[in-house]
């Protein structure tokens, strides 16, 4: 199918990846065993990432990364992730980075590590022409004041580069209230603010994660139960960072015809798409393109309309915005 192809061959903008999470299962198994790390546990016979649900894809994810100790590793971790992407058409992408996983919350270290990844990030726009931006990301369930040492992370190396905070983890612990000194930190700072919500939990996480101040929601999708919120969403221009296959594969919706995204976007809400964690989820934003396209007969315009909706979104300065699409 010509059309479909055109569609699966477009530059595609993503703003909605974790780091660690875009890690190729073969990438981490190779490191583990350079270390001499046991992580067949982790692994199912066809090699792909094992888990059986949310809870427990969060706790193979920390095991996964717990390979991952140099910036070197993670510097060689954003090639790796840079190619696939490159492949799959992204131009742009941005990236959730977690002081946690490096250095544990110190800023010289958590320094270090960043400054590896940007240099292969560099290397990788140069050649491969995928620009990346970075999202430091304090983690739900390790805690409040986790999350002031990752927002004094990202306060301390906000720039040009490093342009945004935001929180992941489990959205069924704490409150996204318990985390708005470390928002505040990253606000004051210049950092431009998202947050997961919405995925796990209703409607009233969502009201709870725009109270903190974010211009755009890690998944935001079950918003889309009130209908109300869907209007505020709309009103306010907040962008959903929708993240579908993961959204199928982890069980939020039973499948891709009965997502929201379709819905959400009709009434007027910023919809964009992207990965969240590809080969967790064996998907990659080609996949992405496709099944929506087959699944709501989605033409190229509405594409093109959602990645302009996504460099619209962007953390990233209006130069380098207008250099993309
Ligand atoms: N960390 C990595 N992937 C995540 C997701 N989909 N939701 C919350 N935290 C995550
Ligand atoms: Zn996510």
């Amino acid at each position: 199918d010509e059309a479909l192809d055109r569609i699966a061959r477009l530059p595609k903008a993503e703003l909605h990846t974790h780091f660690e999470g875009a890690a190729p299962p073969e990438f981490i198994r190779d490191l583990a065993k350079k270390r001499s790390v046991d992580l067949s546990g982790i692994f199912r016979r066809d090699g792909s990432y094992d888990y059986r649900d949310f809870v427990h894809f969060l706790s193979v994810y920390e095991v996964a990364t717990s390979v991952l100790k140099t910036p070197e590793d993670f510097g060689r971790l954003c090639t790796a992730f840079l190619e696939k992407s490159a492949e799959n058409g992204v131009v742009y992408s941005e990236t959730f980075l977690s002081p946690d996983f490096c250095g544990g919350g110190d800023v010289s270290a958590w320094r270090e590590y960043l400054h590896a990844i940007r240099e292969a990030a560099k290397a990788a726009e140069r050649d491969m022409g995928v620009t990346l931006r970075g999202i430091v990301t304090c983690i739900r369930h390790f805690g409040p004041d986790q999350a002031k040492r990752t927002a004094r992370c990202a306060a301390e190396t906000a720039d040009d580069w490093l342009t945004g905070f935001g929180m992941g983890g489990d959205e069924n612990k704490g409150k996204q209230g318990d985390f708005a000194y470390a928002f505040d930190m990253a606000r004051e700072a210049g950092l431009r603010l998202t947050t997961h919500a919405g995925e796990w939990r209703g409607p009233s996480e969502v009201r709870d994660a725009l109270a903190l101040g974010v211009e755009r929601l890690g998944h935001g999708v079950r918003a889309s139960e009130d209908p109300a919120l869907v209007e505020e969403l709309a009103e306010r221009g907040t962008t959903l960072e929708v993240c579908p296959g993961s959204n199928v594969f982890l069980g939020v919706y039973d499948t891709l015809s009965k997502h929201p995204i379709d819905a959400l976007r009709d009434k007027g809400v910023n919809v964009t798409v992207s990965t969240d964690d590809p080969p967790f989820f064996h998907t990659t934003m080609r996949r992405e393109y496709v099944n929506l396209a087959r699944t709501f007969h989605w033409d190229e315009a509405v594409f093109t309309d959602l990645n302009r909706t996504a460099m619209a979104a962007a953390f990233c300065d209006d130069a380098t915005r207008e250099k993309i699409l």
